[in-house]
């Protein structure tokens, strides 16, 4: 059948946010977090899958992705979830500008950004949402008591994180110093890849009234390792998972968790 005026319309729209894309893509600080936006990771699909088979999305309701970058993870939550609203924060204010620039150049529904501090998140959120996001964030800090306490108070109906996570009284600290990009300085956490114990997790959700659901993800393909070593995440088959994932020398035990009450 021939595409309808409006579907002209709808395809032409498209294909300027694409160029526009591409356009930033040339110009931005945070390029890897660009090709997201068309293309989402593997990791993005198996985490929508997984909040909606626990009821994550419901009609009407808003879901806040605290972390959020440009919110490249959102274009592929609102594109399945189209009766969903959706708020990404972040603290990097500069990060936040872009992320409305691409939204707009986008002209995607359902989405909204404003700079807001984890640690910092203005009382007027409480009982706004019904679910909180944050994708590879928590894995930036060094603990992960304050990071859940200022998300429970805002009181949503789930919680969910994807994270690194070790089933064991643990939490170990990673910082990747990357000598092909020194502008990750030790003081930077974008290099950190900190791993947090489960049983902590687990404790301090119960402590707030919240049941705790976890699985590992692991890739549905194998990921070929970097040539050179550099940094970036590649699988190799352990006696744990035939494609244990790891970036460099380091293993990165991702994880997806669903905290609800
Ligand atoms: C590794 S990036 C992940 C970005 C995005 N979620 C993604 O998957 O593409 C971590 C993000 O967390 C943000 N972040 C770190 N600490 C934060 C805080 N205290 N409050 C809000 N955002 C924070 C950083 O600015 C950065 O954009």
């Amino acid at each position: 059948m021939p595409p309808t005026k409006r579907n002209w319309i709808v395809l032409f729209r498209q294909l300027i946010a694409k160029k526009e894309t591409r356009f930033k893509m040339t110009k931005s600080r945070w390029q890897s977090e660009y090709p997201q936006i068309d293309n989402p990771y593997f990791s993005t699909i198996a985490f929508e899958e997984f909040l909606a088979a626990r009821g994550g999305f419901l009609d009407g309701k808003e879901i806040f992705d605290i972390g959020t970058g440009i919110g490249a993870n959102l274009y592929y939550f609102a594109a399945k979830n189209p009766g969903v609203r959706f708020l990404g924060g972040d603290y990097n204010a500069d990060k936040i500008a872009e992320a409305k620039d691409v939204a707009k150049a986008r002209g995607d529904n359902g989405l909204a950004f404003e700079t807001v501090d984890w640690f910092d998140i203005s009382d007027g959120y409480r009982g706004r949402f019904d679910g909180i996001i944050n994708v590879h964030t928590l894995c930036c800090f060094k603990r992960i008591e304050p990071a859940i306490e200022a998300l429970c108070a805002l009181e949503p109906r789930w919680i969910a994180f994807n994270s690194l996570f070790y089933e064991g009284p643990l939490d170990v600290m990673i910082h990747i110093r990357d000598h092909d990009n020194p502008a990750i300085g030790d003081d930077n956490p974008d290099g950190d890849f900190n791993i947090f114990s489960l049983p902590l997790v687990r404790e301090l959700f119960t402590k707030h009234g919240y049941k705790l659901h976890s699985e590992p993800f692991h890739p549905p393909q194998a990921l070929p390792q970097p040539n050179n070593g550099a940094r970036g995440t590649f699988t190799a088959q352990t006696e744990w998972h035939e494609r244990t994932q790891f970036s460099g020398p380091v293993h990165l035990p991702w994880h997806f968790l669903f905290a609800s009450r």
